[in-house]
């Protein structure tokens, strides 16, 4: 179809879709909601603006039975891009989630270089470019999400050559690492270059766009200036812009009977005792096992708690096809089995743990009773359970402990701070969690409450593609500008 055919589209594209497919018994296919963070994030605008999102579907689809899944994606305005297992294993779990997670995440111990597992990420990723850049028509605008697809834009361009004018974005949704760290990489300048081929790329903290400016300049020897990078004539400028949610899904959430029911009873089952909260995906950068720890130093240190405070710890599986994750749920549990045995009373253990994924409607009850909620993350691009802990204590003004090492803490001044390693103040900030008076609290959630209601997600997608839209592509830029 041309130009004069239709308005500009919007591509947004990442490896996971808002739905993911699951194969039926009787060989037809089920779609359900996906969940994490970018999902999260990417929904939260999807009601203002309108856009076609691209990704892999989340299983192998047999030739024959494509057309079937496409038709179902379509009413959702997903679009499917199909690969076939071992790629896209070599992709997601081999690349993605053995390489650069862990080197994006500062892991070093958890990379696990492979030529193959590269090879795969940048066949998918052309494959992305090149099912995108066919459909794509002059003037459009492609927004790519995330470390999976961090070469597409530069095969985009090559899809492209000089004859069509397409604005490309790009929101990385992790930390982007120092150049001391990211040097670890061997094709660290190939993926900086790929970026390079945008318009516009985003960041959640300033660190991360520092960071990236850095190794811009370390590793590529390119000239920087204020959140530019002057690369082949052309200004890409960089962003940062970290991410929301949207409040009013759970403001709904907590309105409905069945979710208030579920609070109440809730507030029964833990009648007498101080609730806190903690919601991670099983993942190595959560710091599981240090607040685990911290409780132990807690309890130890205030042993008249013992029967009094309960960690209620949501764990929800995660990349189980990758080794490191699945090591991580046994140490966990040996660690809760631990504590308990320590320091809990045969009828009132100190931590439940909880290892399965949860609606959002229990999430927002579990997150309404709870009187503290901890993030202890060792890394982690932003973490959007803090600002859903927020949005879900309008009554009672439940106090956030944040890791320093996530990146929401640029943010989220009024949540008391902690640094998981230092176990005892850890302790200590437990405690005077569970202590802090009701006009500390309230003072704290309001200026939290009112932050996470401001800079929702709607406003951080409308943000950032205005400025792509009004991105001088193609311009040639002055050196040093
Ligand atoms: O933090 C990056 C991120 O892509 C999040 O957006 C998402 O919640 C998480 O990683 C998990 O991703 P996945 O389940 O697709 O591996």
């Amino acid at each position: 179809m041309s130009r004069q055919h239709r308005e500009p589209v919007i591509f947004v594209v990442s490896n996971r879709l808002p739905v993911t497919v699951t194969r039926t018994d009787d060989n037809t296919y089920d779609v359900s909601s996906s969940s994490g963070g970018l999902v999260g994030a990417l929904q939260g605008f999807a009601g203002s603006t309108e856009f076609r999102w691209y990704g892999w579907p989340g299983l192998e689809i047999p030739e024959q039975h494509r057309a079937m899944v496409e038709e179902k994606l379509a009413t959702q305005k997903a679009y499917p891009i199909f690969f076939n297992k071992a790629l896209e294993d070599k992709h997601y779990n081999g690349f993605s989630n053995k390489i650069l997670w862990p080197l994006l995440h500062y892991q070093a111990d958890q990379i696990h270089i492979s030529k193959e597992d590269w090879t795969a990420y940048q066949e998918v990723n052309r494959a992305f470019a090149e099912s995108i850049g066919s459909e794509a028509e002059d003037g459009d605008i492609i927004w790519i999400q995330d470390y999976h697809l961090l070469l597409m834009p530069q095969y985009l361009r090559q899809v492209f050559g000089d004859g069509k004018r397409i604005r490309i974005g790009f929101f990385l949704h992790t930390v982007f690492p120092s150049s001391d760290f990211f040097r670890i990489l061997p094709v660290r300048k190939d993926l900086l270059e790929s970026l390079l081929h945008c318009d516009l790329v985003g960041f959640h903290n300033q660190d991360y766009t520092h960071h990236f400016l850095d190794c811009c300049t370390k590793f590529l020897h390119l000239d920087t200036s204020g959140s530019q990078v002057i690369f082949q004539d052309r200004k890409v400028n960089l962003l940062t812009s970290p991410v929301g949610i949207d409040p009013s899904e759970f403001r709904k959430l907590l309105d409905r009977s069945d979710v208030k029911q579920r609070v109440q009873g809730l507030k029964e089952k833990y009648k007498g005792v101080q609730l806190i909260i903690s919601v991670d995906r099983l993942d190595y950068i959560k710091g599981i096992p240090l607040r685990i720890e911290a409780m132990d130093a807690f309890l130890t240190k205030y042993p008249n708690y013992a029967d009094k405070v309960v960690l209620l710890q949501v764990v929800i599986p995660s990349r189980e096809d990758v080794k490191d994750y699945r090591g991580l749920h046994n140490q966990i549990n040996q660690a809760v089995s631990r504590v308990n045995e320590k320091h809990g009373p045969v009828d009132m253990m100190p931590i439940h743990s909880l290892f399965s994924s949860v609606s959002k409607a229990e999430l927002a009850a579990l997150y309404a009773v709870s009187d503290v909620c901890i993030v202890s993350s060792i890394r982690d691009g932003f973490n959007m359970v803090s600002l859903e802990y927020v949005v879900c204590q309008r009554e009672h003004h439940g106090v956030l402990l944040l890791s320093e090492f996530a990146g929401a803490s640029e943010v989220l001044d009024e949540s008391v701070s902690i640094n998981p390693w230092d176990t005892d103040e850890f302790a200590d900030a437990i405690q005077c969690a569970l202590t802090m008076g009701r006009e500390e609290k309230t003072a704290r959630w309001e200026s939290l409450n009112k932050r996470v209601e401001q800079f929702t997600s709607k406003r951080w997608g409308e943000a950032f593609l205005e400025l792509l839209k009004n991105s001088d592509h193609g311009h040639t830029a002055r050196h040093g500008v």
